[in-house]
């Protein structure tokens, strides 16, 4: 059985936290935590050392959670092939699947495949591809994904000048009325969390600014649920 992404709700800010800033030591223990922090899934990072100069985690790790987790887990494909590794990571129990239109695979392949394996389907940008590289598949997939940094490593700084490309696809799911979650990734903390949903961003990955807030992780899940109150005040 799978969790569905599609039940989750547009209309309010909801944290994806990236166990990429979990302490790999003591994965459960940390997942745990973040699920009776009130977290509304988890983010897993994959990363293949070829798509970015970084490797993370993969199948293996992916399994050895599913065993003791309950919350939806939103992965993350940063990885050359996508199409050719939705089944295992699928299989392995990832509920929701996340992949770059700067990829090598065709994206109508990887989204079929996606869909194919059982998973609801993302499509991600990184920060210098334009809106309209994911336009052509916005009624095609669960969510987009806008980067707020460059994907390979966590802790880095917010990139501002990625909201109008936030606020521009937020525009056109509501315009066209779909049930599409816009998630952020990189740099959201406390201070930045509140313009990416002022831009329109309702569902954002924190790493850092959850599983390493000083005030523990209640407190970093309640901060980014507060958001909503500036949920698309900036959309012109
Ligand atoms: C970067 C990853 C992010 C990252 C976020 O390639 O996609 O999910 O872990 O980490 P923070 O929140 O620390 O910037
Ligand atoms: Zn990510």
């Amino acid at each position: 059985m799978k969790y569905d992404l599609r039940q989750l709700p547009i209309d309010r800010v909801l944290v994806s936290p990236s166990l990429l800033a979990a302490d790999f030591g003591n994965l459960d223990r940390d997942i745990a935590e973040v699920t009776a922090a009130g977290a509304d899934m988890l983010h897993l990072d994959v990363m293949d050392g070829s798509f970015v100069p970084n490797i993370s985690f993969g199948v293996p790790v992916i399994k050895s959670i599913r065993k003791n987790s309950t919350l939806l887990f939103d992965a993350h494909l940063m990885i050359d092939h996508p199409g050719k590794y939705a089944e295992v990571f699928s299989s392995a129990g990832a509920d929701h699947i996340t992949f770059h239109v700067e990829s090598l695979d065709d994206p109508a392949e990887v989204i079929a495949a996606i869909r194919g394996a059982g998973c609801t389907a993302g499509i991600s940008v990184k920060p210098k591809t334009p809106a309209s590289a994911i336009m052509p598949y916005l009624d095609k997939v669960d969510m987009v994904l806008v980067m707020t940094v460059e994907p390979g490593f966590g802790g880095q700084s917010f990139m501002a000048d990625q909201m109008p490309k936030v606020a521009e696809i937020r525009r056109e799911i509501l315009r066209r009325g779909l049930k599409v979650q816009l998630q952020t990734d990189g740099g959201i903390d406390a201070k930045t969390s509140p313009v990416a949903a002022a831009y329109g961003s309702n569902l954002q990955v924190a790493g850092t600014a959850v599983f390493r807030h000083p005030e523990g992780m209640k407190k970093a899940v309640e901060i980014i649920h507060g958001s909503t109150a500036a949920l698309d005040s900036n959309l012109k």
